[in-house]
């Protein structure tokens, strides 16, 4: 995978998170974010405006860190990579009119970047990196997919959530437990020390073998909490819920590894990635099967502006960038060769 030569500033902007990275190459020199969570807490979910009013008050200091951190001028920087799409549009806007300004200003390149493909990118930070072709799981906290990455840029999506992503389904449980927005990480502290076999939560699989649903979970959830009363077991209760998603997405991502067949094997990545169950379940089944494993460190699962800078930094050695009429989409499919090939 051929990257732009000199470093790479990358914006991430699409939620909750404001982020700027330097990369050089698949070296990150440095990554800020700067999380809206606490804000965000008070209302129990994210609140676009004040998503967006906060990617304002915290861009320029967090492009600032980022030089800083990486002990770089912006005069040093060869390309500019920014989400812009999917998202939040006002989040969104923030992101691109900063990477706009600052591509004509230095005069260097300018590129969007889909959020997942950042995502899917985000695996070339583990310690081993993946080969192609391969698998990829992403599990956010607005996405479950299954895809066939065949080379860079060149995706097929085989399998995706039919209601609820993973990340939702974690969050929308740990709401239920009182555990703050977010509530992924939360629920997996309080399930360390809980019995993942204390209640029997169902396990949905839909018919379509490379499709999943959640939404049935969050109900069972609920009506084992108010059957349980003020007295149940909390570490009981998140290591059960824990258990269903993870044994899902388990028997799920492996199965579409042995049909789809012939690929290096399997990379992790997204928010949800960062959960430790999941993490060493599927590492432990890929060894078993033979199958490669590649998931990044954990700064790199949740959202940040490193896997845009190397998603961009790819596009833009490819000699593709865009002018400054880039725009935001809300909705966007990941972009795949087949569509490069016809624009
Ligand atoms: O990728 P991400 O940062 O944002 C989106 O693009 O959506 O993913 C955020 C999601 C949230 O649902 C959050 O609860 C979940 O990732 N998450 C976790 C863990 N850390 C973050 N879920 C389970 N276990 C974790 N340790
Ligand atoms: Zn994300």
């Amino acid at each position: 995978m051929k990257l732009l030569d000199g470093l790479v500033l990358g914006i991430e902007s699409s939620c909750d998170e404001t982020s700027v990275a330097i990369l050089d190459g698949f070296n990150v020199r440095a990554n800020i974010v700067a999380s809206q969570i606490a804000m965000h807490q008070q209302w129990g979910g994210v609140v676009p405006e004040a998503a967006a009013r906060a990617h304002v008050q915290s861009m320029i200091p967090c492009i600032a860190s980022a030089l800083q951190a990486a002990g770089a001028s912006i005069a040093d920087v060869r390309g500019i990579a920014v989400t812009n799409r999917p998202g939040l549009v006002g989040a969104l806007s923030v992101g691109v009119t900063a990477a706009k300004a600052l591509s004509v200003a230095q005069g260097v390149p300018l590129v969007g970047v889909h959020h997942l493909e950042g995502h899917l990118m985000s695996a070339h930070f583990a310690a081993t990196r993946p080969e192609f072709p391969h698998v990829a799981l992403i599990v956010s906290g607005g996405h479950t997919e299954i895809v066939l990455v065949r080379a860079p840029g060149d995706y097929e999506i085989f399998g995706e959530t039919i209601d609820d992503a993973a990340g939702e389904a974690f969050d929308k449980c740990a709401r239920l437990l009182g555990i703050p927005y977010p509530g992924g990480r939360g629920l997996q502290e309080l399930a360390a020390t809980g019995n993942s076999r204390a209640f029997d939560l169902p396990r949905s699989l839909p018919k379509d073998p490379f499709n999943f649903s959640f939404s049935g979970l969050k109900t069972a959830a609920l009506r084992l909490i108010e059957r349980e009363g003020p007295g149940i077991n909390r570490h009981d209760a998140a290591a059960s819920i824990q258990a269903a998603i993870v044994d899902v997405l388990v028997k799920k991502v492996m199965h579409a590894l042995r049909e789809i067949g012939d690929v290096w094997g399997l990379t992790l990545v997204g928010g949800v990635a960062a959960n430790s169950e999941l993490r060493s379940r599927l590492a432990d089944k890929c060894q078993q099967s033979g199958f490669g494993f590649a998931t990044p460190p954990m700064e790199f699962c949740t959202d940040n502006a490193a896997m845009i800078a190397l998603a961009g930094s790819w596009r833009l050695a490819q000699g593709q960038a865009d002018d400054s009429s880039l725009d935001v989409f809300p909705n966007a499919e990941l972009p795949s060769s087949t569509h490069q090939n016809q624009s």
